[in-house]
């Protein structure tokens, strides 16, 4: 059991890799639905789920080419079966468990969060257990101690929007297009510092949970302050000003809460995953208190901070090992999926 393809179909990315058990990451491909979705300003899931299918098996047969391997030389297959919409989640669970059927090989379901909180090690160096994972996509926030594969605490999440849903709701009420994370990011280099201060929700809680939905109402409260015009338009320098102080709030709030974690836990090592983790505010200021604090932080290489089919892969490897494997091609999805559910007792 050495080689595994990966299939990731959750949301708007349809991502496809090779990894081998040995050799690593051979092959990776990824088709990013984002100007499909751009002019509704948000993810269709009708449109999400008709675009995999059409995506996942020329992808798949990229991936075979450039890592010179075929179909028959793979021994099972992962893919992603949840969290995420129904529809797209079951493109990827019926083109895994089919092929993997014609070929006689397992098919392993993947927790699309377990890929992400894994997705570290794929890089060099890779954190050792145990660790601190902030995990920041556009569902989740999270702050979870990992012992081991599978070996999953909670340790506190947000209550109510996700880091990345603050960023993408904030981008949109600053009329920037859609995924409005990176677009607010690269805005907010040209914002001036201190000229807006927004809020820091629960920063000061003394939990480890987040709280962002109050952060949009402010946003919103800047924008309408300083519209120009009935058109709802904006000064662009007050936009940039606007975009800097809300990831200044975010990533405020994340750092403040990954080193309470750390300090809690008596933990040096901190993970950072998730589509939020390729922010460089974020990283920066976490590399900053990683120097004085005396920790480490690790991240997955940027282009596996988004969804990507090497986490799915790599996370089934790591599976793989643990697992006793049932040739079932039975499948189902997992659209809502805490995963605190396939987090085994720790040692
Ligand atoms: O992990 P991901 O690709 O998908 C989910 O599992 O949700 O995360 C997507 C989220 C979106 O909210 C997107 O706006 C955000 O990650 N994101 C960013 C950046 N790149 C992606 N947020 C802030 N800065 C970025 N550079
Ligand atoms: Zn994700």
């Amino acid at each position: 059991m050495k080689l595994i393809l990966g299939i990731e179909s959750s949301c708007d990315e349809t991502g496809v890799a090779l990894y081998h058990i040995g050799r690593g990451l051979l092959a990776h491909a990824l088709h990013t639905q984002a100007a499909l979705h751009g002019e509704y300003g948000g993810v269709v899931p009708e449109l999400a789920s008709r675009d995999h299918i059409r995506r996942v098996l020329p992808l798949i047969r990229t991936v075979a080419q450039q890592a010179g391997h075929t179909l028959q030389d793979i021994d099972a297959i992962a893919y992603t079966q949840g969290p995420g919409l129904s529809g797209a989640l079951l493109v990827g669970a019926s083109v895994a468990c089919a092929l993997a059927y014609a070929l006689g090989i397992p098919a392993l379901p993947v927790h699309h969060m377990e890929g992400h909180l894994l997705s570290p090690l794929l890089s060099d160096p890779a954190p050792e257990f145990p660790f601190i994972a902030l995990l920041v996509s556009g569902g989740h926030t999270q702050l979870m101690r990992v012992d081991g594969v599978g070996q999953y605490a909670l340790l506190g999440e947000t209550v109510d929007d996700a880091a990345g849903e603050a960023f993408d709701k904030s981008a949109k009420l600053l009329g920037l297009g859609y995924p409005g994370g990176p677009e607010l990011a690269r805005l907010a280099v040209r914002g001036r510092p201190g000229r807006f201060r927004l809020p820091r929700p629960m920063l000061h809680s003394g939990d480890l949970d987040f709280s962002f939905s109050g952060l949009k109402t402010a946003v919103l409260t800047l924008v309408r302050h300083h519209t120009l015009d009935q058109h709802g338009t904006v000064d662009e320098q007050i936009k940039a000003d606007i975009a800097h102080a809300t990831q200044e709030a975010i990533v405020d709030v994340l750092a403040g809460k990954a080193l309470a974690a750390l300090k809690q836990t008596g933990l040096e090592r901190l993970v950072v995953a998730g589509g939020v983790g390729a922010n460089r505010q974020l990283r920066a200021r976490l590399d900053e208190a990683a120097s004085e604090c005396n920790f480490r932080v690790f991240y997955p290489d940027l282009e596996f901070c988004t969804d990507n089919g090497a986490m799915i892969a790599f996370a089934g490897a790591l599976r793989l090992q643990q697992h006793e494997l049932k040739r079932d091609y039975r499948f189902d999805v997992k659209p809502r999926w805490d995963l605190q559910e396939i987090s085994c007792e720790s040692p």
